[in-house]
């Protein structure tokens, strides 16, 4: 295989193909979710291991790493793709929905619920500078978050920590400690990666601040897409 690591099931054949695609590791906390979920369907896992981190790269060049590899998911049967990546679906969904005749499910932070649920005015969101950066992202804040604070505190180190398996809890502990005390009562994880520190952050911020990710209501929008499709 060419990119990075496949897990996966077979299970009943004739049920469509799932694929799901991240940078790295970060795709293998939802294709698990996933998996978990839809035991029954095939499920292709592909990682760009030689190109991880993305959210430091420019959507161009991230765009050149990430067509061949749907593309490829697409030859090789995938009737649907999970992009299981912020920094891809925030910097090119709507190119990718051009180029690529399947479904593509993206995930991006969960600003709007998160506006919702903050009672304190202020939220969090933890995502890849290249994610920040985004017009997308921008319009997220724009059209859901009007008049709550966003935070944004630099994780643009943490994709890598998390790749190399080299946490920095301390480093971990002092961003959040300081959204925390700015009194964000909501923590949105804009980066699949971060789901791996998920129980990390929620130990730090518990009893000041929920933290959300977009894991389950993706699988709720892949479970719309099979119904509807398949
Ligand atoms: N896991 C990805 C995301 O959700 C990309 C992280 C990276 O490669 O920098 O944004």
């Amino acid at each position: 295989m060419k990119y990075g690591e496949g897990i996966v099931a077979t299970a009943n054949p004739v049920m469509p193909k799932i694929g799901v695609f991240d940078s790295g590791a970060g795709g293998l906390s939802v294709a698990r979710a996933i998996k978990a979920a839809l035991p029954d369907y095939e499920l292709l896992y592909v990682a760009d291991k030689d190109h991880v981190p993305y959210g430091t790269k420019t959507p161009l060049e991230i765009h050149g790493y990430v067509l061949p590899i749907l593309k490829d998911l697409v030859d090789r049967g995938c009737k649907v793709i999970v992009i299981a990546c912020n920094t891809v679906t925030t910097t090119m969904i709507g190119t990718l929905r051009q180029e690529i005749k399947v479904s593509l499910i993206g995930m991006e932070p969960m600003v709007k619920p998160a506006a919702i649920l903050t009672k304190s005015g202020v939220i969090a969101v933890c995502a890849t500078p290249t994610t920040l950066a985004s017009k997308r992202y921008g319009l997220l804040k724009v059209n859901y978050a009007k008049g709550v604070k966003v935070l944004e505190p630099d994780c643009s180190d943490w994709t890598r920590m998390i790749e190399t398996n080299q946490i920095d809890r301390q480093h971990i502990q002092e961003r959040i400690e300081a959204v925390c005390q700015a009194g964000a009562d909501v923590i949105v994880l804009g980066c699949t990666h971060f789901h791996w520190v998920e129980n990390l952050i929620k130990q730090i911020a518990r009893g000041r601040a929920r933290v959300l990710q977009p894991e389950q209501p993706v699988i709720e929008q892949l479970k719309r897409v099979i119904a509807q499709q398949f």
